[in-house]
């Protein structure tokens, strides 16, 4: 160490503590907004004190099989399990348990990244599906059933398929639909952000009815603490001891107890209160979305919105756009947190993301409701910016992305990466879906709607500083 008075430092501890001192107003995960989706049966102390670990005196295994039942009966699964590594613990225990090496899935290109890496975990060969935008604002907002139909008649053999349901923005479809679609495939639905559509009327749009596998990112919006989650199973299709085994293959050994207590706080606090609360504040929501919506210059995503006129959007999910009034998602991101100390979930050059639980205070809606009636009233409207919207195109996958993520690879600009195949996923921000995914072969199309995203003002992940992309050393499957 350089400077020995640096081993006293504790730059991340010190920079949460700056961050909480701002007392900012938060709209964004997690959702538990210290600890109100807990109910009261706990004092903020116990945290530490139950940071235990398997003793021999603490009869936790019984204490979790109680608990994961109760989960089970309550989210309507066979069997359900804790997770304490994030919704990704449970996306990657669903692929490696479900599918053998090798195997073809169905995936929806707006998956998240999670399951681009669970491709390489569990060896598998990913179809594409692609998905329909919401016109208008460039949001991905579910599978394209015809794709979908096309693809299952192209590949018979695929074994199961994933999808992200609903999106990140709240966009949810009915399962039942997709299901009737792949017949008997393996469905596993991706519900890091859902979970609460059946307890204010809308069951359909719950994974419960058609998945036979569910993961939920309970810590996003639900309330428990940060990396906590649920693996939900329900149905003849699956293999349970497999599934367990897969989930042991990646998770730690020594499971935090303060993780799995929020899981079962939560749950009983929702098992409880939910139905009550979400009904509750359906109309408080919708009638801020409806003042909001009638601000000069500023649209909100709702239903109706959408290319598919079933899906719908979730109320507690408010996703606002305001380039009518000539500003971007990441202009008014900036401008919430630095004159209004409001924090949105999400900002792209299109629109912001902001997450309002039930319980979220309502001092802190009507605090964003005057934000934006202030903004509102500062800008000329003058100025007018239109939304990115872009098709990514979706191209076969020509080596498995196993390989590819153990192959040699080098990085060249994107113009000489045409014909190439892709080492790795290049995502652009709108609309965040993976424009070539690993092992896809580049095409020049796909190239010339990068440069009019770059050109549009719109950011890329998966490129190095100097703009390059990585492509694969290796041209096919048995090199
Ligand atoms: C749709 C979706 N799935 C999965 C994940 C991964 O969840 P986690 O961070 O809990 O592992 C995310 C994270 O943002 C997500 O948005």
């Amino acid at each position: 160490m350089k400077n020995q008075a640096e081993r006293y430092l504790t730059p991340f501890f010190f920079e949460l503590l700056r961050y909480l001192e701002q007392g900012k107003t938060g709209f964004h995960t997690p959702g538990h907004r210290g600890g109100i989706s807990w109910g009261d049966g706990w004092q903020p102390e116990d945290l530490l004190r139950i940071d235990l670990t398997e003793l021999s005196g603490l009869d936790w295994e019984r204490a979790k099989t109680d608990a994961e039942r109760l989960a089970a009966e309550f989210y309507h699964a066979d069997q359900s399990f804790f997770l304490v590594q994030g919704a990704t613990q449970g996306l990657h225990a669903s692929m490696l348990g479900c599918f053998n090496p090798g195997d073809r899935v169905f995936v929806a290109r707006n998956c998240h990244s999670s399951v681009y890496n669970g491709l390489i975990l569990a060896d598998l060969y990913p179809i594409y599906i692609d998905i329909d935008y919401v016109p208008g604002w460039g949001l991905p907002e579910g599978v394209n059933l015809a794709a979908l139909q096309q693809a299952v008649k192209d590949h018979p053999e695929a074994k199961g398929l994933i999808l992200t349901n609903p999106t990140y923005q709240g966009i949810a479809t009915r399962v039942n639909a997709i299901r009737q679609v792949i017949g008997d495939r393996i469905l596993i639905i991706d519900e890091a952000h859902g979970g609460h559509f059946e307890w204010w009327g809308k069951p359909d749009y719950s994974a419960f009815i058609a998945a036979d596998l569910w993961i939920q990112g309970t810590h996003k919006f639900l309330g428990s603490l940060t990396q906590t989650g649920f693996l939900h199973i329900k149905g003849p299709r699956v293999d349970l001891g497999r599934i367990a085994r897969s989930l042991q293959w990646i998770s730690t050994t020594s499971p935090s107890f303060v993780f799995m207590a929020s899981l079962d706080l939560n749950r009983a606090y929702l098992a409880g209160e939910g139905r009550t609360l979400f009904n509750r504040s359906l109309e408080q929501m919708t009638e801020l979305k409806r003042s909001l919506a009638s601000l000069p210059g500023i649209r909100v995503l709702q239903d109706g919105d959408t290319a598919h006129g079933e899906r719908i959007v979730d109320p507690w999910r408010l996703s606002c756009s305001w380039l009518d009034a000539g500003l971007t998602g990441y202009e008014v991101d900036r401008m919430l947190r630095e004159e209004y100390n409001i924090q949105a979930e999400y900002a792209d050059f299109n629109q912001v993301t902001l997450l309002c639980p039930p319980w979220q205070p309502v001092a802190d809606l009507r605090q964003l409701a005057e934000a934006f009636q202030r903004m509102a009233c500062r800008i000329t409207g003058e100025k007018r910016r239109f939304p990115l919207e872009f098709r990514m195109p979706v191209g076969p996958v020509e080596i498995a992305p196993r390989k590819i993520a153990f192959a040699q690879t080098r990085t060249v600009t994107p113009e000489m990466a045409v014909g190439c195949i892709a080492a790795e996923v290049i995502a652009p921000y709108p609309p965040g879906i993976p424009l070539v995914g690993p092992g896809e072969r580049i095409t020049a199309e796909m190239i010339s709607v990068l440069r009019d995203i770059q050109t549009a003002g719109g950011t890329v992940r998966g490129m190095n500083g100097r703009g390059e992309i990585k492509i694969s050393c290796i041209e096919g499957n048995d090199d």
